[in-house]
């Protein structure tokens, strides 16, 4: 488990728990659900995937294929990867996971949230579940839990230390930094836009945002080594949250609770209505010219009636080939794919495991090693460095990493193996797409924190700087124990 501790920045135990404690059980993280949901999500609304074929047939001869790696992943390395599976929510007792409501507390209104230009709607059926419908007091809770410092053991770290608004709602490291200072081996995805994943985290062992938000309180790099019990003992503690609780679920705190509040807030945090939005909205001057040249490269069409189309033959559309996965309204297939990132060729393995390490015992596929999950390129040019293990610095340092045909390895992606040759104009043309990608301000109020037992409310900011190294878990405070 140390092991997949440090490169997985949530604890293999923890992450078939989450499964396990969540809406859907551990069966629903197995990888058939899923591909079938995105298939047909891919073939519904996804157009450049449908353009594929027609653009496989009118390749370039320069895209050939040029790929011969031969070696073997080291078969030893890959045995650490089988773990145990416990489950989290263990020793926790039932009324501090669930409690019935009582309807007659319940103060709250449903709301319904208009994502900006270019998004997709917020359904119930398509992207919030129909146990957690949208609610105005459930949203600001969930804001307030989510910006709160007292989530964590000692008080010093929230969701935003690592996903921090002010940052692209990353914290623009290659690898995050919790507790103690401790290092995780994962770089922090955005949470913009989550409201619309097929599953959570790099290699998508959550299914669903209340899933993945009751991993990091537990995680002992992240939020601190601590049990669902002591968290929501602490809130407890704290009569806001008891008052907030009891307005919008008519319960006392509850992890149940907890993660859809948390979840709902998420799913509000959208970024759209981008210089490409505008475009694609009829707004032919919203792109520059070299943004246009980009966009067709990326594998997307001019408007009809854009004059530029005709000054701009020997563009040759999807050269760069991006959206044969990042596709459709919030560019992401939502599947998983193997870009070489973290292959070490020296001893024949990968730095991490990617989406063989979440898939279950029964499920294993080897061609899911090194394989991560595809990640939104909206906002893109405020959350680097890039990649799931940080170590791609700038966007040009990306486009050239596919113009190579990406890192060969023994189970590249087959849309990888071929180099794209792309002219140094192109190759600034599709960074200059991405560049429009970057949506309409969120607006963002930071929440009032509820004060605690002692007093004080905490200063969401306290937590935006992730704290400096120190190795003492003696040095918790143990926050309002006793
Ligand atoms: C110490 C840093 C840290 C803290 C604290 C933290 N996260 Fe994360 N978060 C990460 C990292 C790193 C990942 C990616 C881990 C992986 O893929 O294995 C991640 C993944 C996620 C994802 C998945 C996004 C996607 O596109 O798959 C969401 C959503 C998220 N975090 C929300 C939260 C919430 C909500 C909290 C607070 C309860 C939180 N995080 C606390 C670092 C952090
Ligand atoms: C075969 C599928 C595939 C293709 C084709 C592809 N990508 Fe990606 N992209 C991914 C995956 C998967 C990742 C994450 C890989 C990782 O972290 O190991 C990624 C990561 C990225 C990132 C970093 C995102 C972040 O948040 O760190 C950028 C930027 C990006 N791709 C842009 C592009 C561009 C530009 C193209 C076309 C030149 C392209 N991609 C083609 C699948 C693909």
């Amino acid at each position: 488990m140390s092991r997949m501790i440090r490169f997985l920045s949530y604890p293999a135990t923890a992450c078939l728990i989450v499964l396990g404690g969540c809406t859907a059980n551990v069966d629903d993280a197995a990888a058939p659900e899923t591909t079938a949901k995105v298939e047909e999500k891919a073939s519904t609304e996804a157009k450049p995937a449908a353009d594929r074929t027609q653009a496989e047939a009118s390749k370039p001869a320069s895209q050939t294929s040029t790929y011969n790696y031969t070696g073997e992943v080291n078969p030893l390395s890959l045995v650490s990867l089988v773990k145990e599976t416990t489950s989290a929510t263990e020793g926790t007792p039932d009324n501090y996971l669930w409690l019935p409501s009582d309807p007659a507390l319940i103060q709250d209104e449903p709301v319904t949230i208009t994502p900006p230009a270019g998004l997709s709607e917020l359904t119930p059926v398509a992207v919030v579940p129909a146990a957690n419908p949208l609610t105005k007091g459930k949203i600001e809770l969930g804001k307030q839990i989510y910006f709160d410092p007292r989530m964590s053991k000692n008080g010093t770290v929230s969701c935003a230390t690592c996903h921090n608004p002010e940052k692209g709602w990353t914290d623009q490291s290659p690898v995050s930094t919790g507790i103690h200072g401790q290092k995780g081996g994962r770089s922090a995805p955005s949470v913009i836009n989550t409201v619309y994943g097929r599953s959570m985290f790099w290699d998508g062992r959550a299914p669903s945002l209340e899933g993945q938000c009751q991993g990091p309180p537990r995680n002992p790099i992240e939020m601190g080594d601590q049990t669902y019990k002591e968290i929501i003992d602490r809130f407890r503690k704290i009569d806001g949250y008891k008052e907030r609780f009891k307005k919008v679920f008519g319960t006392d705190v509850t992890l149940d609770g907890m993660a859809k509040a948390i979840a709902s807030f998420e799913r509000t945090v959208l970024s759209g209505n981008s210089a490409y939005d505008k475009y694609v909205k009829g707004d032919n001057k919203a792109l520059n010219e070299s943004q246009k040249r980009g966009m067709v490269l990326f594998g997307l069409d001019l408007n009809d009636d854009d004059e530029y189309k005709d000054s701009m033959k020997g563009v040759v559309k999807r050269k760069a080939a991006c959206t044969a996965c990042h596709a459709g309204s919030n560019f992401t297939d939502e599947q998983f794919h193997n870009l070489g990132v973290g292959w070490d060729e020296a001893k024949k393995e990968f730095k991490d495991p990617g989406r063989f390490g979440a898939e279950p015992v029964g499920a294993k596929n080897l061609t899911s090693l090194g394989a991560f999950k595809t990640p939104t390129v909206r906002e893109i040019a405020k959350t680097a460095p890039y990649m799931h293990d940080g170590s791609i610095k700038t966007l040009a340092e990306v486009v050239e990493h596919y113009d190579k045909g990406g890192n060969p390895n023994p189970y590249l992606d087959f849309e990888l193996k071929k180099k794209l040759n792309l002219t140094a104009q192109e190759k600034a043309d599709v960074v200059a797409f991405m560049e429009s990608l970057t949506g309409e301000a969120i607006k963002l109020e930071l929440p009032k924190l509820p004060p605690g037992p002692d007093g004080k409310s905490p200063d969401p900011r306290s937590a935006f700087t992730p704290p400096s190294q120190d190795k003492t878990a003696a040095n918790d405070l143990h926050l309002f124990v006793r």
